[in-house]
């Protein structure tokens, strides 16, 4: 049984994205409607959908809410899983289930071939190996492949930011964000997490820095933000100290779910931009990731999938405590301890050494 489940696992991530591609938890925001309602609805087919359905439910998504009068067909209904694939939700998770399907999806086939000793996972070149092929990306690294479609990109983003509204409570709540002037988020995307710390914590600053297309994106809505006084924008690469914003005392470079985008020799030529850039302040750099290494929490989690997936598109990984200590040494930090939060993300402190 555990192994047909198992194989199931494509199926089940499709019945996700499908789901949210044809709105059925938007349809569903007022009330209960059977297959043949949404599919009239949706122009869809009332059987084939009638047949997800049943499978969304098995799978835990939506619930059955009775049966319609006449006919005896079943209503369905939101339930607190699907509830959060409707895009007007405030906790919506619609784009982060696409961002992780939309990159997931071209690797999972190599996984095998990927495993091979002396395979040279040459996703694009020899210098960026992946397991997601040239053939998935057009010959473009990653981070290009989502920058050359707007819409991609868009998703990706949106998706990022839903992190927060979903995993961000913890880190914001639980970690003394007000010790910090200024807090410089590098790579920080379209900004959800400096705005939730600043909204939160009144004293620090905020700042976000990232790819020149990620911040012209910014720039276009940052007026429309309550908190835009309070947070500054810039762009270049974290690969170039000399295009990382300047520090001051009390300013905290903050690297969420930057890292584990990368393998740790570019993990090392990142943190050494960073380290050049704190230069001799005395500002605490904050690496934010899912720390591998507590069995039960990388489950629950989900960890183990996530570092197989930053394995495939990225050439990146999760990484435990004592891989943070050995790649902060390699680079001029100390370690300065993690601190655990309500949430997959814990923070780990690190100091110029
Ligand atoms: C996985 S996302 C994380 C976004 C955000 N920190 C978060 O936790 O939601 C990685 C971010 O790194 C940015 N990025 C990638 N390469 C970069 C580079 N060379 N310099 C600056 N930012 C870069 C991407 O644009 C993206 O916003």
């Amino acid at each position: 049984m555990f192994i047909m489940q198992m194989v199931g696992g494509h199926a089940r991530a499709q019945v996700l994205q499908t789901v949210i591609e044809l709105g059925i938890a938007d349809a569903l925001a007022n009330f209960p409607m059977t297959a043949a309602e949404l599919s009239q609805e949706r122009g869809l087919d009332a059987e084939r959908l009638e047949r997800l359905m049943q499978c969304a439910v098995d799978c835990g998504l939506f619930a059955v809410a009775g049966t319609a009068n006449a006919d005896g067909q079943q209503l369905y209904r939101n339930n607190s899983n699907s509830i959060v694939l409707r895009a007007d939700h405030p906790n919506t998770m619609r784009n982060l289930v696409q961002a992780v399907i939309m990159t997931g999806k071209p690797w999972v086939n190599h996984l095998t071939w990927g495993m091979h000793k002396d395979q040279p996972l040459n996703g694009n070149t020899e210098a960026q190996p992946r397991l997601m092929t040239e053939k998935d990306t057009g010959g473009l690294h990653s981070w290009d492949w989502l920058a050359a479609d707007p819409a991609r990109d868009r998703i990706f983003n949106d998706g990022m930011a839903e992190i927060d509204n979903n995993a961000g409570y913890g880190l914001v709540h639980d970690y003394n964000w007000n010790r910090y002037t200024r807090i410089i988020d590098i790579g920080g995307g379209y900004g959800q997490f400096i705005k939730n710390i600043l909204t939160y914590h009144k004293c620090p600053t905020g700042m976000i820095f990232d790819q020149p297309h990620v911040i012209a994106a910014v720039r276009k809505t940052m007026l429309d933000w309550p908190l835009h006084k309070r947070i500054e924008l810039a762009s270049g690469s974290f690969f170039d100290a000399g295009t990382l914003p300047a520090v001051c005392n009390g300013d905290a470079f903050v690297l969420r779910q930057i890292l584990h985008d990368w393998s740790d020799a570019d993990v090392v030529k990142i943190l050494s931009c960073c380290r050049e850039a704190l230069g001799t302040t005395r500002s605490k750099l904050l690496i934010v990731e899912q720390g591998l290494g507590n069995p039960l929490l990388d489950h629950i989690c989900g960890a183990r999938q996530m570092d197989l997936h930053m394995m495939g598109v990225l050439n990146g990984a999760e990484r435990s405590a004592v891989q943070w200590q050995q790649l902060l040494s390699a680079s001029g930090f100390k370690y300065g301890g993690t601190k655990f939060v309500r949430s997959p993300f814990n923070i780990v402190e690190a100091l110029p050494a």
